[in-house]
């Protein structure tokens, strides 16, 4: 090795390890490979597969509490045709069959293909699975591999990515994350932003679940609902929010006592994932404040230690876009992340990256008193990661004296990736899109918020079954 390559050989090793202690860093990094505008709808990324009513859009996500079920959905564009999946640990070999239900909608003068769920449940954990939806000649075939058993120290890998659209930037950020390995990602709000043509054109819709389906037919999306989901247009006569959102994509609200699929929990491996809505009614005695205070209760850390909430807004934003716009959600819900000693909130909106330290700012007093950010060792760490690359490009212009609570904040496309190791540690990464190596991108070690305390460690070295 040349002198210079082992100065940034230990410049590197050193960046990992004094990372907390280090003060904020705005990154003067910028990239946009491509222009920020959408790929065209004839392009191959937006392929329609051959034959007639061929499943396509197809994306799967958690079907179930614990992870033993998933739910597979799929338009076809002609007819109704079948909602059957045909499923089983074999390839071409389906021993079970499961049932499923047909919708459709219109948007204005937008009229969508018969959107398919279907779920299929009583799964193995640890199994792939085969399943092949459509019939005849336009029979489509897929897989996926279910969870391990919610445990402890399972080792799982989560994506994060937000804001992704469908510019070739998005196309790049998808392609990226398929090569990290991750294994279900967390979708932190704005999809298609099919919102941003004449009349929301749910064509794009169209083209978005099909430009995603290379990821999302085999490995679960979770869902978060932006602001580009709402589409609330009465100049249209659109007046029921949310409407090709929640036609397009289910989620399992039923199994963690939600009464609405914009909020809700899964389990999934060693996490406990909260997915929260910021564009519906959160306030003290709301139907989201109920039932985030009622499931809040139900983590349960010696289960599945990593707590992580997601929702759109971030919370804590040094970015001239969107600035303080999560405040409102701050004041209902940060004293209650605190003593749940949550450990990471991933949130989107903001067309950037930015990671915080541990904060909060609970001792706010409208009337007088302290106003600022305090370091706080119960506080989750919050995560911006806007930047999946839609057409409405980055936002580059963050606030020009960086925060103290602001760790790491750079405006590139990119997605993130978060790998829990066991109960105590999780080795994350935010990956610059077109980086094939993690120079000069953000990577943190997390300690589990709840078993790192002296404590629990003692006592989990005391009672510790598995080996080394
Ligand atoms: C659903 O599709 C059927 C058959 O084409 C059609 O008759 C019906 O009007 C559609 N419903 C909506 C809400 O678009
Ligand atoms: C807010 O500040 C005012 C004025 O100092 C004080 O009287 C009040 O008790 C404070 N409220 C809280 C909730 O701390
Ligand atoms: C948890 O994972 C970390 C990182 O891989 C490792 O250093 C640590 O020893 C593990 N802890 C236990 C109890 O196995
Ligand atoms: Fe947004």
């Amino acid at each position: 090795m040349g002198l210079w390559t082992w100065l940034l050989f230990i410049y590197l090793i050193l960046i990992c390890f004094v990372d907390d202690v280090l003060s904020g860093r705005t990154s003067s990094f910028r990239r946009s490979e491509w222009p920020s505008t959408d790929i065209p709808l004839d392009s191959e990324a937006f392929v329609v597969p051959g034959g007639y009513n061929t499943p396509q859009q197809v994306h799967i996500t958690q079907g179930d509490y614990d992870g033993k079920a998933v739910i597979i959905s799929w338009v076809t564009e002609s007819e109704t045709g079948t909602s059957e999946v045909l499923y089983g640990t074999e390839e071409h070999k389906y021993e079970h069959i499961a049932q499923g239900t047909t919708t459709n909608y219109t948007f204005y003068n937008y009229k969508s293909g018969f959107i398919h769920h279907c779920l299929v449940d009583g799964l193995k954990y640890n199994t792939k699975y085969h399943y092949k939806i459509g019939t005849g000649a336009s029979a489509r075939e897929f897989w996926f591999q279910t969870p391990p058993e919610i445990d402890p120290d399972v080792p799982y890998v989560f994506g994060v990515i937000g804001d992704l659209g469908q510019t070739f930037n998005s196309l790049s950020t998808l392609e990226h994350y398929m090569e990290t390995g991750g294994q279900t990602v967390l979708f932190v709000g704005d999809l298609s932003y099919a919102d941003r043509y004449e009349y929301n054109d749910g064509v794009r819709w169209d083209s978005w679940g099909r430009l995603v389906e290379k990821s999302a037919a085999y490995q679960p999306w979770i869902w978060t609902a932006g602001n580009h989901e709402i589409e609330y247009r009465p100049d249209l006569g659109e007046i029921s929010t949310f409407k090709p959102y929640l036609h397009r994509y289910v989620t399992p609200y039923v199994s963690s006592k939600s009464s609405s699929p914009l909020w809700y929990a899964v389990r999934r491996a060693s996490a406990h994932i909260i997915v929260l809505s910021s564009y519906s009614p959160f306030v003290k005695y709301t139907p989201q404040w109920f039932w985030l205070r009622e499931e809040l209760k139900r983590v349960n850390r010696e289960k599945t230690p990593w707590l992580i909430v997601l929702m759109h807004v971030p919370l804590y934003n040094s970015n001239e876009a969107h600035y303080m716009e999560g405040e409102a959600m701050r004041d209902v819900f940060e004293s209650w992340f605190v003593h749940y000693k949550v450990d990471i909130v991933f949130a989107g909106h903001v067309h950037a990256y930015e990671r915080s330290y541990r904060v909060s700012n609970m001792n706010y007093n409208i009337t007088s008193g302290s106003r600022h950010p305090v370091p706080d060792k119960s506080a989750p760490v919050y995560i911006i990661v806007g930047d999946g690359g839609n057409q409405e490009g980055l936002a580059v212009r963050f606030s020009d004296l960086q925060p103290d609570y602001s760790a790491f904040r750079e405006a590139s496309y990119g997605h993130s990736t978060l790998e829990l190791k066991n109960r105590t540690h999780a080795f994350y990464h935010w990956n610059r899109n077109n980086d094939g190596k993690h120079v000069l991108t953000d990577h943190i070690v997390f300690r589990n918020q709840y078993w790192a305390s002296n404590t629990r460690r003692r006592r989990l070295k005391k009672h510790r079954k598995f080996p080394n």
